[in-house]
């Protein structure tokens, strides 16, 4: 475990893809604990770049353009706004935001694209890969759909099958389609530059896991390992593709290719560092390239090999780069039991919230870390987000600041009261206080971000139980100067539990340190119980949290199940055409519109109703499967369609004369087939 002191940090978070809003899922991930590390490291005076930027590149941005009918630039301007401003509401303190369209970040990739292969890093391969011949195109794994060969999901795609979770390569699909002309695609030779990771493969096995083996998570060791100890090793991977957004290749003969967005996108962080230290006049260098700077990259568990395996190897290939000290990487964030997803709206988003729940965004900040994915993926519901808001926020932190501050109000004028000789359990909350902000770091320096919360929590528990002990309000009953020693305690408890409680919940830390008057105040002064000077003034302040209610959670799952309806309605495949029939086979049917007079369940059948219809040809009983779907009485007097030269079947010891048609739409739900008006009963349907 490396135990060396740095002089300065480059914290990084995943650069998110510019294809669509973020949701809650991007914030638990890596962007609330990269923010939460951060902070805590500025209040420790610590020199850091909290560096970030939007991925602009790659297939998932062509692909959202094709379906938005838009050029993958208007996308990406689109989505760089809504998610900087998304980060920027939630406190995301980035030094910078940059985006890979930048030319700073083109020439930047471009250039170790060059070094790398000017060094000879790169094999150069030709391999055959599909090719849409209508589009005139190489097609990306994803533009690629067919049949999976594990389960035979037909909508399968060329690098995954969403059905049955199986990798696979766009060669292994049978019946290969493009998405983009539909037509099957040919297979043509295409050259491409491969990274020799085998190269690198003692490099990486001796950093990762000799010098990282204790200090890393096991999540990211695990997925580390699987990779290292192949039974084949390493192998070599493509950094260009056939595409046409994204960095062009800079060789001569390499028209039409661009850098892989794998290689691009972490070289993001560099050029984004260039870009700030830029604006700022200052050199960029030591932030990449000095042994004294600690360079952590927060990802979630997608991104571990890029950032693990091939984003160090391109470095160490460059050379004069530093390698990341740690990549605290989370598992992924559910929602109500299902996986996240763009595509399919399953998800809370980030500009729907801030619009849903105004100011409220320390809220979700602390649900978000409370239940953080930190070591197994994890599930936010909205029941979860009520109760830790209403049970922890609300009537532990809030219930202890606010009546700190309420009872000083009422007994002293909101003044700081004086503080006289110490009770010995005074004494002991002191000490007990004392110990909170070290316990705290240590968590947070470990990227125990859950545990350090809880710990933050804990303090506030202090503070209750503290008042709860003493009992100022009757103590001022009796002892005044008493009381005075108790509040002035309490509100030295509540400014302390602003500076540990301000990496995750900057806005409530800030409202509180703004009115302690403790604006500028830094780890260090959190353990001390004299921060507050006798005699000031303190303002007023609103409850800290308000309570979320029933109703504003029913909603939101309401609007969930919404989604999901609407989900397995697109979903339900609309049943294949049957095979053609002649005119002469139609003319068979004998279909007519008949009014139903009874209608009764049956008894032993939870499908079967029986009814009693005008076929206008004379009354009939027909036993019909729709008892899951309508009342009885519903039926009654309706007209519907049905076919009156069906066979008799006896079913139940029942003789059924006919049959009723039904529509079933994608939901699964019948529906009765009317005349658009009242018919004569034995009207014909033809
Ligand atoms: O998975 C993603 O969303 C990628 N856009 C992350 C890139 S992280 C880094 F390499 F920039
Ligand atoms: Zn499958």
């Amino acid at each position: 475990m490396s135990k060396k002191y740095f002089k300065r940090y480059t914290v990084t978070s995943a650069l998110p893809y510019a294809n669509g809003p973020l949701h809650i899922g991007h914030l638990a991930g890596c962007y609330v604990p990269a923010d939460i590390y951060v902070r805590y490291l500025r209040s420790q005076n610590r020199e850091v770049a909290f560096i970030c930027g939007s991925d602009e590149h790659g297939v998932a941005i062509t692909i959202k353009a094709t379906k938005e009918g838009k050029s993958p630039q208007e996308v990406v301007d689109h989505y760089h706004g809504l998610m900087k401003n998304s980060f920027e509401k939630f406190g995301i303190s980035f030094d910078h935001y940059s985006r890979t369209s930048a030319p700073i970040h083109h020439e930047t990739a471009q250039g170790f694209f060059t070094d790398l292969y000017q060094k000879g890093e790169f094999l150069e391969q030709s391999t055959e890969q599909y090719y849409d011949e209508e589009a005139k195109q190489f097609l990306a794994d994803r533009y690629i759909v067919g049949t999976c060969p594990k389960c035979g999901n037909e909508h399968a795609y060329g690098d995954q099958c969403e059905k049955c979770g199986t990798s696979l390569s766009p060669t292994d699909l049978i019946h290969p389609k493009s998405k983009l002309s539909g037509g099957t695609p040919i297979l043509k030779e295409t050259k491409h530059w491969f990274l020799d990771l085998a190269r690198y493969q003692d490099f990486l096995s001796q950093w990762i896991l000799e010098e990282h083996g204790e200090d890393w998570k096991n999540n990211v060791l695990g997925q580390c390992r699987s990779w290292l100890e192949a039974g084949d090793g390493l192998q070599a991977r493509s950094m260009t593709r056939d595409l046409e957004w994204g960095i062009p290749v800079p060789l001569p003969h390499a028209t039409g290719k661009v850098l892989y967005v794998w290689f691009d996108a972490p070289i993001g962080y560099i050029s984004s560092t260039k870009e700030w230290a830029q604006e700022k006049g200052i050199a960029w260098e030591p932030f990449w390239k000095d042994e004294g700077t600690k360079l952590v990259h927060f990802i979630g568990k997608d991104n571990i090999v890029f950032h693990c395996i091939i984003f160090p190897a391109i470095l160490k290939a460059h050379g004069g780069y530093i390698l990341p000290e740690n990549v605290p990487a989370n598992e992924f964030l559910n929602l109500e039991g299902e996986k996240i997803s763009t595509s399919r709206n399953w998800a809370v988003w980030l500009h729907e919230y801030l619009e849903e729940f105004p100011g409220k965004q320390d809220e979700l900040r602390y649900v978000l870390t409370a239940n953080a994915p930190e070591t197994k993926d994890n599930d936010f519901t909205w029941k979860d987000f009520q109760s830790r808001i209403n049970s922890e926020l609300v009537a532990i932190y809030g219930n202890f600041v606010n009546r700190a501050l309420v009872l000083n109000q009422k007994f002293f004028n909101g003044q700081v009261p004086d503080r006289g000789e110490l009770s010995p359990i005074d004494e002991e909350v002191l000490q007990e206080v004392a110990a909170f902000p070290e316990k705290i770091a240590t968590s947070i320096e470990k990227y125990r971000f859950r545990e350090a919360l809880s710990l933050v929590m804990d303090l506030a528990r202090v503070g209750n139980k503290y008042l709860a002990d003493t009992e100022p309000w009757k103590e001022i009953k009796v002892n005044e100067a008493r009381t005075q020693t108790i509040l002035n305690l309490a509100l030295n408890l509540a400014a302390n539990l602003a500076i540990v409680s301000e990496p995750f919940l900057p806005f409530t830390a800030k409202k509180l340190l703004d009115l302690f008057g403790l604006t500028t105040s830094k780890w260090s002064d959190a353990g001390n119980l004299s921060l507050l000077k006798a005699h000031t003034s303190l303002g007023t302040l609103g409850l800290l949290f308000e309570k979320i209610e029933d109703e504003v959670v029913e909603q939101q799952v309401q609007k969930l199940m919404t989604t999901k309806t609407m989900n397995e309605a697109t979903e339900k495949a609309v049943p294949e055409m049957k095979p053609l029939i002649t005119y002469e086979d139609f003319a068979k049917l004998d279909m007519r519109v008949v009014t139903v007079l009874e209608a009764e369940t049956m008894p032993k059948s939870k499908k079967l109703l029986k009814l009693r219809v005008d076929t206008g040809l004379g009354h009939r009983t027909v036993l019909s499967g729709v008892s899951e779907h309508f009342e009885p009485e519903f039926l009654v007097g309706k007209q519907v369609t049905m076919l009156i030269n069906l066979a008799p079947r006896s079913m139940m010891g029942i003789d059924s004369e006919g049959m009723i048609l039904m529509a079933e739409g994608n939901d699964g739900k019948l529906k009765l087939l009317h005349p658009h008006v009242p018919t004569s009963p034995g009207s014909v349907i033809s």
